[in-house]
């Protein structure tokens, strides 16, 4: 938990997808929160000391035997709540209203008329309606007493609720998504006028604050931290450089399946910064671990473990370390954990899992709590190099699940070298920075091409350009046909064993951003 800011809100999680969105919304407008599961029980609240506490939404209905709940002990706090969708309903609840089952499901875009400019309606108009976002099955059959309507829809005679001294309120639409338009000001209401927070968190105060905390933990303890030279690792490795000073030690391992130049790049850059890292050369190791190997969790699962091995054998060189720092941010947390246990597992994301406890060490994790544009802010604050604050995401199992059927090192090296070409690409145009992914992948199949007089029967590389906020769900890019086109020439030009470039126009869902 990192104390950023006095001025915290706690947001309960219910399950809901977009829990992580209302988290987004707040610390937009520069109040710190952080999303606990909704079990976290009454002292668990008490010593986060929140200024207010969201509810949020989720799957379940109130009613049901085993629905999330929380008790009404949540009420001596005595601090300002506001229930989103789900947590309004369970607010009615433990108040002594009542929920039933919607005649009629409410979902979508819905017109909403304000009964009151008050409260988290301060600043609306009664005369005006707006457009909120509902997605809910469940309504309000009976306020609790002494609770008021403060907005209807043809659906629901109670949109949203107050008690009567405005500080729980209920709101069945979704403030935080991009479809309620006003959300924001709805959302501002409650944080500054209800909660009476003054915004003041940024990125430095949550930089000074990660710091103190880091020390305050390891004391005169010892770090190792798994760097990849992303922007999430570096900006870790960075801020425990700063807290600890050379009781930290990051180790970059090259597994072989790493984009072209990469581990040069790393390594200068942060001897440049002054900040030391053990370089790992491991890359003929890997590749013969994943010799003959097509399927591809079996890939992650060889690396991820190989990995553990590597990073062990190294951590085990340094003497008392006790912590292991690492790069997780919050959509790494969400996909894999749900408020009930572990979520369906559609891809085992490659993390250092299963270090901790063989190695008996304890995690940091400095980023949790934040989302990817968030860290990097985070990243231009600490003055790290544009190349890393703008660097995509890169999966861990590397180019091994880009690269479809057996890895070897021939095909690695066609994978790099067409790689490079959209990454310089793309980053000549302005579109590296606009979009979260832009790579390569190498099919099995071979194609028949014609190349002078000479029929050529050779490799195919597919471009994948995709849209996303958070890596959940993407969209492809339509690119301009001129860039298109020059990737696909200076590919097959220049790459030995292409003659052939496709892209990529699917969608995640249904399909996923890597093609394994
Ligand atoms: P998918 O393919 O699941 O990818 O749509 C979503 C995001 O996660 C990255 N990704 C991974 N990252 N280990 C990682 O560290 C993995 O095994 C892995 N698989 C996918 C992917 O690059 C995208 O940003």
């Amino acid at each position: 938990m990192v104390a950023s800011d006095k001025e915290k809100i706690l947001i309960l999680d219910f399950g809901s997808q977009y829990t992580q969105l209302i988290a987004r919304r707040i610390r937009e407008q520069k109040v710190y929160c952080e999303i606990h599961p909704f079990n976290i029980g009454l002292d668990g609240i008490k010593n986060f000391d929140p200024i207010g506490i969201v509810l949020s939404g989720g799957p379940a209905s109130v009613n049901e035997k085993d629905a999330p709940k929380i008790g009404p002990e949540l009420f001596s706090l005595n601090v300002p709540i506001l229930g989103i969708c789900y947590g309004m309903q369970l607010l009615t609840l433990l108040e002594g209203g009542e929920v039933c089952k919607a005649s009629q499901r409410e979902y979508g875009r819905t017109q909403m008329t304000i009964l009151s400019s008050k409260g988290i309606f301060a600043g609306f108009s009664k005369d005006e309606p707006i457009t909120v976002w509902m997605s809910h099955g469940d309504r309000i059959e009976r306020m609790p007493s002494g609770y008021i309507s403060l907005a209807i829809t043809s659906n629901s005679p109670v949109a949203a609720m107050a008690d009567s001294a405005f500080r729980r309120f209920g709101v069945q639409f979704h403030p935080e998504v991009v479809h309620t338009p006003r959300g924001r000001e709805i959302l501002a209401n409650f944080l500054f006028e209800i909660c009476g927070s003054k915004g003041l968190w940024t990125m430095s105060s949550f930089i000074e604050a990660t710091i103190k905390q880091i020390r305050e933990r390891v004391r005169d303890g010892r770090v190792v931290c798994g760097l990849s030279g992303g922007v999430d690792s570096s900006v870790v490795a960075v801020l425990l450089h700063k807290a600890l000073g050379d009781r930290v030690v990051s180790i970059f391992v090259n597994n072989g399946v790493l984009r072209k130049n990469e581990p040069e790049e790393v390594v200068q850059t942060f001897t440049r910064m002054g900040i030391p890292i053990r370089y790992v050369d491991a890359s003929d190791r890997f590749l013969s671990k994943l010799a003959g190997v097509t399927e591809p969790e079996q890939k992650r699962k060889i690396i991820g473990s190989e990995f553990i091995a590597v990073f062990e054998q190294e951590a085990r060189q340094l003497p008392n370390v006790t912590y292991l720092a690492q790069g997780t941010l919050y959509p790494d947390v969400i996909e894999s954990v749900s408020y009930k246990g572990p979520s369906a597992t559609i891809k085992s994301h490659h993390n250092v899992g299963g270090l901790p406890e063989r190695m008996n060490l304890e995690l940091i994790e400095p980023l949790r709590e934040l989302f990817k544009d968030e860290v990097r802010e985070l990243a231009r604050e600490l003055n790290l190099p544009q190349s890393i604050i703008i660097r995509q995401p890169f999966p861990g199992p590397g180019l091994a699940i880009r690269i479809l059927g057996e890895v070897t090192k021939e095909r690695v090296n066609v994978l790099q070298h067409a790689d490079a070409i959209i990454q310089e690409e793309m980053l000549a145009s302005s579109f590296y920075e606009q979009i979260w992914q832009s790579f390569g992948i190498l099919l099995p199949v071979r194609t028949v091409g014609v190349m002078g007089d000479e029929r050529t029967y050779e490799n195919v590389i597919v471009l994948r350009v995709v849209q996303s906020i958070d890596g959940m769900t993407a969209d492809w890019v339509s690119l301009p046909s001129d860039l298109l086109g020059r990737i696909s020439n200076r590919i097959i030009n220049e790459v030995r064993g292409v003659n052939r470039v496709v892209y990529d126009i699917s969608s995640k869902p249904p399909s996923t951003i890597e093609w394994e």
